[in-house]
């Protein structure tokens, strides 16, 4: 076969699955076509914490058309290895306001919805507490941190260094709880036939639903199947399955044959499928005068729930970021009555290096510093955590040349000074890390159709990110063939075993095993493969990599400008420079860099869900009142990145990019903002009476 010597990898290339979706071509989830479908519309707890006294279901399954109803009272048991948010409708208890206690099915959702409104619930609320405050009397010490992160670590001796200290920033910095909010809304569609079990689900992760719900379903994982070819979104809240995905499950057993549609409602999804959690931190930095950090201590406070144990990894990231010998970081969490907390991008970074990287501009300010200049004064050498070497660490060349791209002017660091008629002008950077991370265990395969065409099949998932275009160009590249002659299949828990497309592993992670597959393809097959030649292959282990820290880096410029009178905000200008390896694909990896960005100005200026501490519940559960921002609320946007390539990372040279661009993006807005008017922003988001 003729071996194609230009490199699809590096070519901006359109979305693969882009015409579908804009089109309205693409089956999501809800819209596979099933035969005679039935709906499913859940009631849920309007109690924070207590007890289900009574359900009367009388008039529900009067209502014509209704096909079952499924109660706390009789709902089918699930095995007792159901845990946490898996225990759906298997006891009477409330364990916060929105937990699903009951459920109707029906020939159509309209008559799904009216007869759950014909249900008559009676309660026995008990005392119940959502309030989240950093002092709360119930904080804990967890174990671990979201990620498997030890909770606490120290080296030196930080106290010393505060002792002895030329310059000290002591403040508290905090985030509001926030809820991801994709287009498409959390749907699955379940059907059971000879006892198995077909999911048409909206995940980030086919076979890990599937690993989820066989233990807890109490059927051997080969008996399901989940199918998601298209998503609309999902940023972290679709990494697992959640409450919806059991209850589809259990109620379509109810009535096999027919499929069962669930399609969770907008303002559900301020309920039970994650959210992030809100937090405070407590950022102190000590500090020679010229700017060197002495000591550093970040101590995270955050919500968990009595659903299960999720503790936002927000001090982690200080471990590593700068040259500072004497550090302490904590995290802290509070159970409290409410859902359990889960992924939301970049979980733990995403909050924590907004209060990390203002204690930055905050110590540049008190030592009279360009904060630029702060940041490569305190650049390490080697990971101050681990000791390794970096497998590629290049944040200064990122601020050195964003920073000249932006046109930042370290001569003009004074606060509250530029004024262009009724409006306060300032500009502000913040860096960017995110792991780089390659979760074990994908699997490839990989057959010739003839002609020099290629099928590759991986069940991977593409939440909107362009991972499924990524793939497509490095299983070109390995094959040597050209990109259009290779059809890549994802979307599947019926293809080879694929990882989570989360923590921004999934393009690293899948992409080695297609690497792997398609070395063992030509070293088995040759140039000239037979029509129909496959094999299927492992991604190995990187063993070099474990001599590494590898991670990503960012450097985010934001200008904003604030009226002096009404407060008013406007980010008219954000410029993010990258350092992220090989990219795979020009066109989506900028997409999701400024999409991250969006995602960083929206965390800065908009999101917050307000949980109303007397009834438990998201009161703005909406896209009418959960703000996020629109296109007026973009300005000129872009992001950039050096040209790089970091093999120890992956075979491709690249590593993740779905993350790092909402990491530090929302503390560059907000240092904007203190260069604009003086005022620091603590807490988010900002609001214009913060800044007037
Ligand atoms: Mo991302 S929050 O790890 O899907």
């Amino acid at each position: 076969m003729n071996r194609i010597e230009d490199r699809a990898i590096g070519t901006s290339t359109a979305r693969l699955d882009g015409s579908g979706k804009v089109t309205g071509t693409a089956p999501y989830a809800y819209e596979h076509r099933v035969a005679d479908p039935a709906y499913l519309v859940p009631a849920t707890a309007t109690i924070a914490r207590g007890r289900v006294r009574k359900i009367d279901t009388t008039a529900a399954r009067a209502v014509p058309g209704v096909l079952a109803v499924l109660t706390v009272f009789d709902a089918p048991r699930l095995t007792a290895d159901a845990e946490g948010e898996y225990v759906v409708l298997q006891s009477p208890d409330v364990a916060y306001r929105g937990q699903m206690i009951a459920a109707v099915v029906a020939e159509t959702p309209e008559v799904a919805r009216q007869a759950c409104d014909e249900l008559t619930i009676e309660y026995e609320p008990q005392p119940h507490d959502t309030g989240f405050r950093r002092d709360h009397p119930a904080m804990y010490a967890p174990e671990k941190a979201n990620g498997g992160y030890p909770a606490d670590s120290e080296r030196g001796n930080v106290d010393a260094a505060f002792g002895s200290a030329d310059v000290v920033v002591d403040e508290w910095y905090s985030t509001p709880e926030e809820h991801n909010n994709p287009l498409e809304p959390h749907t699955v569609v379940a059907l059971w036939e000879n006892d198995e079990l077909t999911l048409y689900d909206s995940t980030q992760h086919p076979h890990g639903v599937v690993e989820a719900l066989a233990p807890v379903l109490g059927i051997d994982p080969s008996r399901i199947r989940v199918i998601c070819p298209y998503i609309g979104g999902g940023f972290g809240s679709k990494g697992a399955p959640h409450a919806h995905d059991v209850l589809a499950s259990m109620a379509a057993r109810v009535i096999p044959g027919r499929a069962v549609k669930f399609a969770v409602t907008r303002q559900d999804m301020f309920g039970y499928v994650g959210y992030r959690a809100p937090t405070a931190s407590h950022v102190c930095m000590a500090a020679d005068r010229d700017g060197t950090l002495t000591g550093l201590i970040h101590e995270a406070y955050t919500q968990s729930s009595h659903v299960s144990e999720f503790v936002e990894q927000a001090a982690v990231s200080a471990r590593s970021l700068y040259r500072v010998p004497n550090l302490r970081t904590t995290h802290r969490a509070v159970a409290l009555d409410v859902p359990a907390p889960f992924w939301m991008r970049a979980p733990g970074e995403a909050p924590g290096m907004y209060a990390g990287e203002v204690a930055m501009d905050e110590l540049a300010e008190a030592c009279g510093i360009d904060p630029i200049e702060l940041r490569i004064r305190n650049e390490p050498e080697v990971d101050p955590e681990t000791g390794k070497p970096w497998s590629s660490r290049r944040l200064v060349e990122c601020l050195r040349e964003g920073g000249r791209r932006f046109g930042w002017d370290p001569d003009d660091r004074a606060p509250g000074l530029r004024r262009h008629g009724r409006w306060l002008t300032g500009t502000g950077v913040a860096v960017a890390t995110y792991p780089h991370m390659v979760n074990p265990g994908s699997e490839a395969s990989i057959r010739h159709e003839g002609d020099d065409r290629f099928v590759v099949r991986i069940g991977a998932a593409d939440l909107g990110t362009g991972a499924w275009t990524a793939l497509t160009l490095i299983a070109a590249d390995a094959l040597g063939c050209r990109a259009d002659d290779v059809r890549v299949e994802i979307g599947d828990s019926a293809l080879p075993n694929a990882t989570v497309a989360g923590g921004s592993s999934g393009t690293s992670s899948w992409g080695t095993a297609i690497m792997t597959a398609a070395e063992e393809f030509r070293k088995r097959f040759g140039d000239r493969p037979e029509d129909g030649a496959e094999i299927a292959a492992a991604a190995g282990d990187n063993r070099e990599l474990e001599h590494y820290r590898a991670q990503s880096y960012g450097a985010h410029f934001a200008e904003v400008r604030v009226d002096a009178d009404t407060g008013e905000i406007r980010v008219p200008r954000m410029l993010g420079m990258f350092s992220v390896g090989r990219v795979i694909n020009p066109r989506t990896a900028r997409s999701q860099f400024i999409g991250g960005m969006c995602f960083g100005i929206s965390m800065a200026l908009f999101e917050e869900s307000v949980r109303d501490s007397r009834f438990g519940h998201v009161v703005n559960h909406d896209l009418a009142d959960y703000h996020v921002p629109t296109h007026a609320d973009i300005g000129n946007i872009d992001a950039a990145w050096l040209d790089e390539d970091d093999l120890r990372a992956t075979p491709t040279g690249s590593r993740g990019v779905g993350e790092i661009g909402i990491v530090g993006s929302a503390a560059a807005v907000v240092n904007a903002l203190w260069h604009a008017t003086g005022v620091r922003v603590r807490k988010l988001p900002a609001h214009l009476e913060d800044v007037s």
